[in-house]
């Protein structure tokens, strides 16, 4: 298999991102000496031990109360909340008079909050693509309940990008005094591939309200919230630099945000509630949208890791991911058994243009039958490679990927028994003979080409 030298003569640009390589020794050095290969970034993000450090510090160096309250304890959080939610801003280049962030405990949070309090109404639409995260796919139970349509917009074989004419079709399905919710991902968490952002402004322009799920672009692309405008960004921040988790975010432009109804009070949302009034005020956004107490000491690790990522740089963690991603696909596309027939079929772009980071596969003997990706997640496992296997709670995507079709899914719920259950494994019988899931690998932040070479030693060990 080629080597370095080979590598960067293809990816010369990759000679730029060698900051990244000296951050890694020094913030990540427990990657190299654990001896982890870890390539499940779409998964989550990896911190670094100075975020650690300065959070650390900023606990053991500050008495922090409840913010709930006007004492000196509740105060100094609160002050460091507002000034995350300023960071968070900044970050995306939103402006403060158009956009607020709301605080959640993850990506789904964000998009549950839009989902329950979204006015659906009988002859409104949910519209989104195949290519989604379940949290983005569980919206439609809302809309169902409320009686509003659902129309799901396919993405094709093989690149599995979504055709923007039948996007344009599906619009026309919205009626105009109606309210219209179109979902879909900024980067698919299965094949990686980037959805055209010019998808909002044709949205908008017809009416419709844009959910834009930026779970998987945001760790290594610049989402420009003053280019773009989409109406609802949901956003894990373990995603983006792997530490806090339980927090996430809901961006959200203010005239949209004025449009949801939420279906109850909390402590915290509202600025009087009466028991014997049977009556509630709604604070304003975004007190209104967080339930009870926040994460109050994890969210300044947001500022820090925000600040973290800054100080790297968004564009230069695009570029080493690019240049990662392309000597995987370039490889695995050569990988062929002494029969001559492929190691890997790949789901998504085989270049580097229009994707991220993330390669999602499945893998064939030299008789061409698919080797189980449950199979090649053990032997990554036994050889210290952290890989991802199945559908990736993206089960639209994979149902294109894996050619299951409408038909034969409806012949399997309804088959006796399932009605009302039904595990992974029933789930894989009913489908015999074909693949329940594939395998990805994704890179990130500190990802360098001894991880990617590791998989491709991998891969290769696969060959006959
Ligand atoms: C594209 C996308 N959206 C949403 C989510 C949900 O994120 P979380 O599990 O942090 O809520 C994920 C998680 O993998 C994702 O990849």
């Amino acid at each position: 298999m080629p080597g370095y030298p080979e590598f960067v003569q293809k990816y010369p640009s990759y000679d730029t991102t060698h900051g990244l390589d000296e951050l890694r020794q020094r913030d990540y050095s427990r990657l190299d000496s654990l001896g982890q290969v870890y390539l499940d970034y779409t998964g989550g993000g990896l911190y670094a031990d100075s975020q650690i450090r300065a959070h650390q510090d900023l606990l053991k160096g500050n008495v922090f109360g409840n913010p709930h309250s006007s004492n000196p304890s509740s105060l100094v959080a609160t002050q460091l909340i507002e000034r995350t939610r300023a960071e968070v801003l900044r970050f995306f280049n939103a402006d403060p008079a158009e956009y607020t962030v709301i605080f959640t405990q993850n990506a789904s949070g964000a998009l549950k909050l839009v989902g329950e309090s979204y006015p659906f109404t009988p002859g409104s639409h949910y519209l989104l693509t195949f290519d989604n995260h379940n949290s983005v796919n569980g919206i439609r139970e809302f809309a169902h309940t409320k009686g509003a349509e659902v129309t799901y917009i396919p993405v094709a074989l093989p690149d599995m990008c979504g055709d923007t004419a039948s996007l344009e079709a599906s619009l026309e399905l919205g009626q105009p005094d109606k309210n219209n919710l179109f979902a879909y991902p900024a980067q698919s968490n299965f094949s990686s591939v980037v959805h055209p952002l010019e998808w909002i402004e044709r949205a908008h322009v017809r009416g419709w309200d844009v959910l834009l799920d930026a779970a998987a672009f945001a760790p290594t692309n610049l989402l420009d919230l003053s280019t773009y405008h989409p109406d609802f960004v949901p956003l894990s921040f373990y995603k983006m630099f792997g530490y806090p988790t339980g927090v996430g975010a809901l961006l959200a432009r203010r005239p949209a945000l004025k449009k949801l109804h939420r279906p109850w009070f909390a402590g915290g949302t509202i600025t009087v509630a009466s028991v014997q009034g049977d009556k509630y005020y709604l604070a304003e956004a975004p007190a209104a949208f967080e339930d009870g107490t926040l994460d109050y000491l994890n969210i300044p690790a947001v500022e820090i890791g925000l600040q973290h990522l800054r100080s790297i740089g968004v564009e230069t963690i695009h570029e080493r991911v690019r240049c990662l991603t392309g000597w995987l696909l370039d490889n695995l596309k050569e990988m062929k058994h002494s029969s001559g027939v492929s190691l890997a079929r790949i789901y998504g772009p085989v270049d580097t243009v229009k994707r991220g980071g993330a390669v999602t596969a499945n893998f064939f003997d030299r008789d061409g039958a698919p080797i189980d990706h449950r199979s090649i997640e053990a032997e990554a496992n036994r050889v210290g490679i952290s890989l991802r296997t199945g559908c990736f709670c993206n089960p639209g995507a994979g149902e294109i990927a894996l050619g299951l079709s409408k038909p034969e899914l409806a012949a399997c719920f309804a088959q006796p028994g399932h009605d009302q259950r039904l595990s992974l494994d029933d789930f894989r019988l009913c489908i015999d003979g074909k693949s329940s899931g594939a395998v990805r690998v994704s890179v990130g932040l500190v990802s360098n080409f001894e991880d990617v070479q590791a998989f491709l030693k991998f891969a290769e060990g696969l060959l006959k």
